[in-house]
């Protein structure tokens, strides 16, 4: 297993793109060491991760439909946990997927009396959606699960290949622990 601590300073050193997303950067990094032409990300966003790599095709799953910075080739506007149900009942068709992406909202519930707002985006808890990414993962048949999260936990059916710890450098929100893991697991 690869395991590799990087500080988002250093990321920034490796081109104009990657100094502006450094984390997108990071994801880049890992769909190319599993060879991924086609991504589907169970917690879409903006599509901020394929800023520096876009994947050939890209597929997104979001309760909320927002401002894109990089457009999917297909989006399902709905929480994983709903996505994941329509999959088993054969609701939604999905083309052959290699790679799945999650990147939950997670964090403390709010910062100095304001709600923080990615604990505020979830739909459900960072737990179920990761577990419900991860079982999406298995039954579209992927062969790689991208995790970004606070920490790196076990998945049934699934080895860490490649471990990324990342420390972003920020000025605010620095109480307490501020690292987080960029996991590549094998299916
Ligand atoms: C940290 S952001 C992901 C950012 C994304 N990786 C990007 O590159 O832009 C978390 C996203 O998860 C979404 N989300 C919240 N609950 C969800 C759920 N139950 N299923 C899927 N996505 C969910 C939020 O709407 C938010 O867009």
């Amino acid at each position: 297993m690869m395991r590799i601590a990087l500080d988002q300073r250093e990321v920034q050193k490796w081109g104009k793109m990657c100094a502006k997303h450094p984390s997108s950067a990071v994801v880049a990094m890992l769909l190319r060491r599993a060879g991924s032409a086609r991504v589907l990300e169970t917690t879409y966003g903006e599509g901020r991760f394929y800023l520096v790599h876009r994947p050939p095709f890209l597929a997104g799953v979001d309760p909320a439909r927002r401002q894109w910075l990089v457009r999917p080739d297909l989006f399902f506007e709905m929480p994983v946990q709903i996505f994941l149900e329509k999959l088993a009942r054969g609701e939604v068709a999905v083309p052959r997927i290699d790679t799945v992406v999650c990147d939950p909202p997670w964090g403390r519930g709010e910062y100095r009396k304001r709600p923080h707002f990615a604990a505020a985006r979830a739909v459900g808890s960072p737990q179920q959606i990761v577990e419900c990414s991860a079982k999406v993962a298995e039954l579209l048949g992927a062969k790689h699960f991208i995790l970004h999260f606070d920490r790196v936990p076990a998945i049934e059916g699934m080895d860490a290949e490649a471990v990324v710890e990342f420390k972003p450098f920020t000025r605010y929100l620095n109480a307490g622990r501020t690292v987080t893991f960029f996991v590549l697991y094998s299916l």
